[in-house]
């Protein structure tokens, strides 16, 4: 199953009371924002470099800067919460934002809204803190292909095998970083043991 896993200890830790049931939602966003600092590093690791030459104080030498743009695609709302470490670390990152939700009955995730920067030429991370049957994220992936994104990346914190084999199938050029692989989907296609709805733990909609 092609899936990177961020093994961090502070990962494991951040995803724990994530996890935990007693967590409330102004404990819950702030662990999100500190796991996704984690998983961005993870996922912009191999990111392309350019060398310049600077001066420091002292003397002439050579330095690196990335090559090029980044755009991170926030899948709403749930995928908010991983907005913010993106925009700390890589402060010129162009964002959109695809609005995707899961009928409640079926899972099926339907669109209402979807606004894309440009793409082309720059590497592209899809953000979503669930990655359960994979057609939220398979959706999500195709529009930005659409829009012209060759180098696209997705990012979650709790995968069920069932959506990372969805996504291997549709888009095997995109890899996936989570903090976790779980066992499996229940009848109502929620991650077990997962950490319930994302979204509803995140606003205090339960
Ligand atoms: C959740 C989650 C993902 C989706 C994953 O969103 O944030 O987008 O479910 O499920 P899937 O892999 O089966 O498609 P939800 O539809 O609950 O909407 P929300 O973010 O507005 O709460
Ligand atoms: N969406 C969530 O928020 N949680 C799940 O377990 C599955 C989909």
């Amino acid at each position: 199953m092609a899936i990177h896993l961020c093994t961090h200890p502070l990962a494991l830790h951040l995803l724990t009371g994530l996890r935990a049931v007693e967590t409330d939602p102004q404990h819950f966003r702030p662990l999100a924002r500190r796991l996704t600092t984690l998983l961005a590093l993870e996922a912009t690791r191999d990111l392309p470099i350019t060398a310049i030459s600077l001066t420091t104080p002292l003397e002439l030498m050579a330095g690196q800067v990335l090559a090029q743009g980044l755009v991170v695609i926030p899948i709403l709302r749930a995928g908010l919460a991983m907005l913010e470490p993106f925009l700390e670390l890589f402060p010129d990152v162009s964002v959109g934002y695809i609005g995707l939700e899961r009928d409640h009955a079926t899972a099926v995730a339907a669109s209402y809204y979807c606004k894309l920067p440009q793409v082309t030429g720059k590497t592209t991370l899809v953000v979503d803190p669930m990655l359960a049957t994979g057609g939220s994220a398979n959706h999500a992936i195709a529009l930005v292909k659409e829009a012209g994104a060759k180098d696209v990346r997705l990012v979650c914190v709790v995968a069920a095998p069932e959506g990372v084999a969805a996504v291997n199938e549709a888009h095997p050029d995109v890899p996936i970083y989570a903090a976790a692989l779980d066992r499996e989907l229940n009848d109502k296609k929620y991650i077990c043991p997962g950490l319930g709805d994302f979204g509803d733990r995140l606003y205090g909609t339960l």
